[in-house]
């Protein structure tokens, strides 16, 4: 089988653990301190603050900002839930404003039109490593007062208008977890321009500790390990190496799948780097799952990402989230991701278009 992904972990990422196991500091120390540092120098963002996890990183970012409970956050409802639980974590309601069939992020006009008295924040995710419109999304969030959040979790690297992703947000938040574009395992990033933001992120990570044994809030443990640190670090050196490997994978994918009947290739906009975390397909005809099944009996681990809106999931409708999103719903029955990760041998790629080709057929 070709997996959807394979972790880019070399001799480097071995050392540097290895560095950290003698030291002697296994938990949050130096390493995990510096890491912070490089990784806002390379998102351009004052502060940064790293965490357990992606999802530990958006609850905490997102309780920083202190956003009165029962206020309304507008959203994307394809995504991995991980990014709308946030907000449920921190008594927020989520708002899902339909999403453009071509990037599959949110669309700026459909989120314009959900703004209420109630809204306080926009959450956007820059989904499969391509970055939403966030020039219309800045103008929006600056005419109506409104914070905002960037999930970047599959987006590390990627950029809008030269920009980084993760500096266009109040807070953004990353993911390191196995399968990303860098990773350390498990892990995720909080980063801020807003340094009274960064305090609480920091406090709410480590108990609400601001000395020791000194506690001003309640907190949680959500701090990352030197040994994840150690690992994220040497992976922040490859990155933009690794995304580029991405890049070349997607575009030799785009060019071998062009004109294949059903199948239409991702597109990327302008003024747009997409790092392509995931190189979707959609397979038009109703024939999603058929080419599906065809791929992953021929060796292709393709993957659908994602099978339903999120308010569609049980948990959601069952606490009355109910939306409908018509774009998004139907985006969700055309979608496959097909392996791109830097991983990949030129054989492989050409068994992935192999594939494709042979399972439209069927
Ligand atoms: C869009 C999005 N948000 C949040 C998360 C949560 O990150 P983590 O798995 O590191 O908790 C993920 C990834 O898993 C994700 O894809």
């Amino acid at each position: 089988m070709i997996p959807i992904s394979r972790p880019a972990i070399g001799k480097e990422e071995l050392k540097a653990v290895k560095e950290v196991i003698e030291s002697g500091t296994l938990s949050s120390g130096a390493v995990t301190k510096d890491f912070e540092k490089c990784f806002s120098q390379y998102i351009e963002t004052e502060h940064a603050i790293a965490t357990s996890s992606g999802t530990s990183a958006l609850q905490v970012g997102i309780e920083a900002l202190d956003i009165n409970k029962g206020s309304e956050v507008i959203t994307t409802p394809f995504s991995f839930i991980a990014s709308s639980n946030a907000l449920l974590f921190n008594y927020l309601k989520p708002v899902f404003a339909d999403i453009d069939p071509d990037s599959f992020n949110i669309d700026p006009e459909e989120l314009e039109e959900k703004i209420t008295q109630r809204t306080r924040a926009v959450l956007v995710v820059h989904l499969y490593g391509n970055p939403c419109r966030m020039k219309e999304i800045v103008e929006l969030c600056e005419d109506h007062n409104l914070i905002l959040i960037e999930d970047c979790a599959q987006a590390a690297g990627a950029e809008y208008c030269n920009r980084k992703v993760g500096s266009f947000g109040d807070i953004s938040c990353f993911s390191f977890y196995a399968t990303k574009n860098m990773v350390s395992g498990e892990g995720g990033m909080i980063v801020t321009g807003n340094e009274e933001l960064a305090e609480r992120a920091r406090l709410l990570r480590n108990h609400g500790q601001n000395g020791q044994y000194n506690h001003v809030m309640l907190g949680y443990n959500y701090r990352m390990t030197d040994i994840q640190a150690a690992i994220a670090r040497e992976q922040l050196r490859k990155l933009d190496k690794l995304n580029a490997k991405r890049i070349e994978n997607a575009k030799f994918l785009t060019e071998q799948l062009a004109g294949i009947e059903n199948i239409e290739t991702p597109t990327v906009g302008k003024d747009i780097k997409h790092v392509f975390h995931q190189y979707t397909i959609k397979v038009l005809g109703g024939k999603r799952d058929a080419v599906l099944q065809a791929l992953n009996r021929n060796g292709v681990g393709a993957r659908v990402y994602y099978q339903k809106p999120i308010y569609a999931q049980p948990i959601y409708q069952r606490v009355g989230l109910v939306s409908r999103c018509p774009v998004a719903e139907e985006i969700v029955d055309q979608v496959i991701s097909l392996p791109v990760h830097p991983m990949l041998s030129r054989a492989e790629l050409k068994s992935v278009v192999k594939g494709v080709e042979n399972a439209v057929k069927t």
